[in-house]
């Protein structure tokens, strides 16, 4: 049996697990942020770190209690040390490279992209993955298509070009004037409005590019559409319209539903070509964005293949998906030592 202690705080969640054998969750606890950066519409860089340090001796100290494992038990000690917020790197490593030396266990830096991946083999699906497989990580960071042939293999066939798909839905929802984070406040308004009330344009790839995304041209469409016109005259008596203001003529729940549709469309077109055409024999999702309810249930309507996904606990920032992920560079012989760094801009390639 093989336990690792996984952290993660690469960005607003101070998180820590108990993993076993990279297929069983013994512990994952939590700490989310998002209360505090609520306020700020964002995550604000400065106040995460701060946070960081104050609540992760007592992550780990609990995830250590609810799997009643003690560090002598351990394995190894896992930490993501990219991509992230620097600033919250940080504090996850060095306290990660303290367990290790003062423990005497082996210290593995993973990739936080390849912990998303890995929630998938913490689910009741793992046992049906075969390889090659089209991983659709869709985050507030994020939007990459990766083909993998094998474990801890990444082959990217395709990414955004400018904003991440999450990114899109938060920006969105600060112009509709919905509370951070905009993903899910824009899922819950878009059940009440039409996906056809407005028409956002998609755009178009090259053909040497066909699995690339971008969602400014859709961001910039919503933008005109709840903006008064720039002639100063007011149209169907209309108020000033800025985030967090109410927009008197747009009906939120249809600028809602249709800029979801619209970027529900684009996400599962592409991913559904891109496993047709690399051999997939599964569509993997992953990342905050894959707890979209219409984004899963499309994906199953459009893909011949089956698409898998994780619950929702484990879509969002969690350390089991490190864990998991871990237990797989473990196996292969990873080992760093205490220069490991972090890597704000770490790639997965
Ligand atoms: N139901 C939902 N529908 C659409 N988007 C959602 C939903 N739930 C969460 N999101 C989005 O997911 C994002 C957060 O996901 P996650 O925590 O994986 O991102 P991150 O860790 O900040 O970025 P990265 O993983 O790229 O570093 C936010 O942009 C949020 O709006
Ligand atoms: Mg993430």
């Amino acid at each position: 049996m093989t336990l690792i202690l996984a952290l993660e705080s690469s960005c607003d969640e101070t998180a820590a697990a108990v993993v076993e054998d990279g297929v069983r969750i013994r512990s994952n606890v939590i700490a989310s942020q998002i209360e505090t950066h609520r306020q700020y519409g964002g995550v604000f860089p400065e106040v995460a770190s701060r946070m960081h340090v104050e609540a992760i001796h007592a992550v780990v100290a609990s995830a250590l209690e609810v799997a009643a494992v003690a560090p002598a038990d351990l394995d190894a000690v896992a930490v993501t040390h990219g991509p992230g917020l620097a600033g919250s790197l940080l504090v996850g490593v060095n306290f990660a490279k303290g367990l290790a030396f003062g423990w005497g266990k082996p210290l593995l830096g993973i990739n936080h992209l390849e912990g998303h991946i890995y929630s998938l083999w913490l689910t009741e699906h793992a046992p049906l993955l075969r390889f090659p497989v089209l991983c659709m990580v869709v985050s507030g960071g994020h939007t990459d298509l990766v083909l993998m042939r094998d474990h801890c293999t990444y082959q990217i066939m395709g990414r955004t070009l400018d904003d991440a798909a999450g990114e899109a839905f938060d920006k969105v929802g600060r112009l509709l004037g919905l509370p951070y984070p905009g993903g899910p406040a824009i899922e819950k308004a878009a059940a009440e409005g039409s996906p056809s009330a407005y028409s956002f344009t998609r755009s178009v790839m090259s053909a040497d590019h066909p699995y690339d995304f971008s969602f400014s041209g859709i961001k910039t469409a919503v933008m005109r559409a709840v903006q008064p016109p720039p002639t100063g005259k007011r149209v169907r008596g209309e108020e000033s319209i800025q985030a967090g203001v109410t927009l008197p003529n747009i009906n939120i729940a249809d600028v809602a539903a249709s800029f979801q549709a619209a970027v529900v469309g684009m996400l599962v077109e592409k991913t559904v070509n891109a496993a047709r055409d690399s051999g997939a024999t599964a569509i993997l999702l992953s990342g905050g964005v894959s707890a979209n309810r219409l984004l899963r249930a499309q994906m199953r309507e459009r893909s011949a293949l089956p698409v898998y996904y994780p619950p929702l606990v484990l879509c969002t920032d969690n350390a089991a998906m490190i864990g998991a992920a871990a237990y797989y560079r473990y196996q292969q012989g990873q080992r760093d030592d205490l220069n490991l760094d972090v890597r704000p801009m770490l790639p997965l390639e």
